[in-house]
């Protein structure tokens, strides 16, 4: 609920207050953005000046109260007298914008440029401000608990502003806090720093063309000492996928100035008279139960503001995808034995990965050509789309539309769409990206890509980008919103094609792709416990239902590790999952495995994709209402480990549930020579008889049921102990390295208690 009383603007969600005033200078005041409050507690949180701050520059000469350099504001000007970081730049020409009008409205208010927006019940706080020869509209948007803002300027002058900088939001929030950002490159996406931020700017920055998987646009501030579960914590995001910036610093007077929006390195825009340029939307949540009741408040609004409508809360099927396991290598005859061996797997949908077009047969070639490669394809993709429909499974293709290889037709004919500078071409991965500013470009993609979906019966597309810009420059921003026009003209009007974006994995997981396509991939690392950081990074901002979580092989291509099948399963569940790897040699007892992950995922896939997530100290929860499903994953085994607790969140202290473990199995050849122990003859460990006991033979591993009530299940349930040297028994937990387990608990008989 947005109100205006008594000169104060309260916006309203049942657990976030934003209370913003005009002050006497016009200038807008941030009063409070935090708990729940009134907008008649507007006084509780105004700040004055006192007699000022000696010699701060003064808006009204001799009104010492008349310092903007001091002022707690939502959005400021620039050489003007707050020396803090400016949301606007003017190309070194001063800026200063005061109120001009308002208007609250039903809904949100249109993007006119074409960017993506949230959307949803929503109302809208629309502020002019103006100065000669301009006008700034600050719009803030109230999505139950979390707000958006942007802003939208216009040239109302006679002549050029040229525009280098503006930022969607600008915060002055009082008191000392931490920032925490999502760091890291291909195959180590989202490492989580946090940093105090004390009086010298600490940013979070891309200027690779895209929010990148260096620095991703989400990030977070919170108070010292806040945990999961208390705490004042602020998530801020972006409706976004170019560069972006984010800063904040601490003032002498105590305020934090937080500001976000597209990175001014290199921008530049000619506004002429009448032109307007619009920043994209940034989003900012609070809450004051930690950074888990920060997540929460996250995941609601993208599954239910964010994605597209169509795919909100509908289930993900299991996918199997012949990237890692085919890499280049394939045509029809191996990809529809793939297919047979992961229909019986359980998989419910096939995704061709690279490789299927042009002469496409390595990263060198083919990238731009949307022509089938015949020799690998004798009857076409429709002949193999065909194929496996007929199994009763779904078809999806990979496409990189945005890219193009010299070494490929299109080139050929139009080396002029290449984006390239006046020096040599940089190439990235042996290719050049499209420039999607121009509207031949786009219309080549749109038609091309638009016609296979249309010719093929396809049900789900991976739009993949692998390479940085170079050459963009201050285009970037244009290049941004060609994309999204790109991705409109093709999706919208084909909903029931689930979208997975990926950019290298990671590279561009951001609101911005999110409001195309529900799915992105998470990372080309697929190592579980690279994963387990990754994932659990991303949660902190994004809903596991946007995670493309899949199993592939041990040891792992990107890290050597060698991990359980069994942790690989229970750490691909915590999202959308799929197989990616060669099904060919898999062994009986793993496929027998990989089927009752699979039918094990189908029965609970609502809960883990839709549930809500809860990181624990030892592992990840997710709960739905009577059904809570929990994992504790271990990295490194320690000799005599001591009691493990499992601490539950979120259930009904009163009602009682019943906890049970998810069996799993050992495998045999993991004791090598240790079987002598338990087994009735003396085995060779390097020898046939080993590995044939390996191949057939499992052990149950400790399992563990109990009934208890939601308060004793809160407070921790003592798990079974673990291995500590003493031999193999089912009374206990044998983890190795890298183990796993899950844990079902069921609400008893919830119609009852309820
Ligand atoms: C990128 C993606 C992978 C795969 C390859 C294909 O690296 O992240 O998942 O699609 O491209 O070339």
């Amino acid at each position: 609920m947005i109100e205006y009383k008594s000169g104060v603007f309260g916006l309203h969600g049942d657990r976030v207050s934003c209370l913003l005033r005009v002050n006497p200078y016009g200038l807008l005041e941030l009063l409070h953005f935090g708990p729940s409050v009134r907008t008649e507690d507007a006084d509780a949180f105004l700040l004055t000046p006192g007699l000022g701050w000696g010699e701060s520059i003064l808006l009204t000469e001799n009104d010492t109260a008349s310092c903007p350099d001091v002022m707690p504001l939502a959005w400021s000007g620039s050489g003007r007298g707050d020396y803090r970081e400016s949301p606007l730049s003017f190309g070194g020409q001063p800026t200063d914008f005061r109120y001009a009008s308002h208007e609250i409205i039903d809904g949100t208010v249109p993007t006119v440029s074409g960017l993506p927006q949230a959307r949803g019940n929503a109302q809208t706080l629309a502020i002019t401000m103006e100065q000669p020869g301009a006008q700034l509209i600050l719009y803030f948007t109230l999505f139950g608990n979390v707000l958006t803002r942007r802003a939208y300027l216009k040239n109302t002058g006679e002549s050029s502003i040229t525009l280098t900088k503006i930022m969607s939001n600008l915060m002055d929030l009082p008191g000392d806090y931490e920032m925490t950002t999502f760091d890291g490159g291909w195959i180590a996406e989202m490492r989580k720093h946090t940093v105090p931020v004390l009086d010298s700017r600490v940013v979070n920055e891309s200027v690779t063309g895209f929010s990148s998987h260096r620095h991703n646009p989400g990030f977070l501030l919170s108070a010292p000492g806040a945990s999961e579960t208390e705490g004042w914590v602020y998530g801020f995001n972006l409706v976004y996928s170019g560069n972006h910036y984010a800063a904040a610093q601490r003032s002498l007077q105590g305020l934090t100035r937080v500001v976000q929006g597209v990175s001014p390195t290199e921008f530049l825009r000619e506004l002429h008279p009448g032109e307007d340029f619009e920043s994209p939307e940034a989003v900012i949540a609070f809450s004051d139960c930690g950074f888990g009741g920060l997540s929460e408040i996250m995941h609601r609004f993208v599954n239910t503001c964010i994605v597209p409508n169509h795919w909100q809360n509908r289930p993900r099927p299991v996918l199997f995808n012949n990237w890692e396991g085919c890499m280049f290598d394939f045509n029809h005859r191996r990809l529809v034995n793939l297919a047979k061996d992961a229909k019986a797997l359980g998989c419910e949908l096939f995704v061709l990965d690279d490789g299927w077009f042009g002469k496409r047969d390595s990263d060198t070639a083919g990238l731009g050509d949307y022509t089938v490669n015949k020799n690998k394809f004798p009857h076409g993709l429709s002949g193999l789309a065909k194929k496996i429909r007929t199994m009763g499974m779904e078809f999806g293709l990979w496409f990189e539309p945005e890219s193009v290889n010299v070494d490929s037709e299109l080139y050929r004919r139009h080396p002029d769409w290449a984006l390239t500078d006046s020096f040599e071409p940089l190439f990235s991965r042996h290719q050049l990206l499209l420039d999607l500013t121009r509207v031949d470009v786009r219309d080549y993609i749109v038609e091309n890509v638009s016609h296979i979906l249309d010719t093929v019966s396809i049900t789900y597309v991976k739009w993949d980008m692998n390479r940085h810009s170079i050459a963009l420059g201050a285009k970037a921003h244009d290049y941004v919103l060609g994309l999204y026009e790109v991705l409109d003209r093709i999706f919208t009007p084909r909903p029931h094609i689930l979208l997975e974006s990926c950019s290298s994995g990671g590279n561009r997981f951001d609101l911005g792709m999110l409001c195309y396509g529900p799915q992105i991939w998470c990372s080309d690392d697929t190592d579980p416990i690279e994963r387990l950081s990754i994932q659990e990074n991303l949660s902190y901002l994004y809903p596991q239902s946007t995670f493309g979580a899949h199993v592939s092989t041990a040891p792992h291509a990107q890290t050597l590790r060698n991990t359980p099948l069994a942790t690989r399963g229970n750490v691909s569940f915590f999202g959308c999952l799929g197989y990616e790897l060669d099904l060919k040699h898999l062994l009986g007892i793993e496929i027998t495995q990989i089927k009752e992950q699979i039918a094990f995922y189908k029965q609970y896939r609502h809960v883990f994709q839709y549930g809500s997530f809860y990181r624990l100290s030892n592992g990840w929860q997710v709960t739905n209402g009577s059904t809570t499903l929990a994992a504790t994953f271990r990295k490194l085994v320690s000799a005599a480990p001591g009691y493990e607790t499992l601490k539950l969140k979120g259930l009904q202290r009163e009602a009682t549930y019943r906890f049970r473990t998810n069996p799993q199995k050992l495998r045999v050849g993991q004791f090598s020579s240790l079987v002598k122990h338990v087994a009735p003859v003396d085995l060779n460990p390097n020898g046939v008889l080993l590995r044939l006991a390996d191949r057939h033979i499992t052990l149950p591993d400790g399992e563990q049921a109990l009934t208890a009530s939601g308060a004793a299940l809160m407070a921790g349930v003592r798990l079974l102990p673990l291995f500590r040297g003493t031999g193999y028994d089912t009374s206990q937990r044998t983890l190795t390295d890298f183990g796993s387990e899950l844990y079902i608990i069921e609400e008893d008989d919830p119609c009852e208690t309820s």
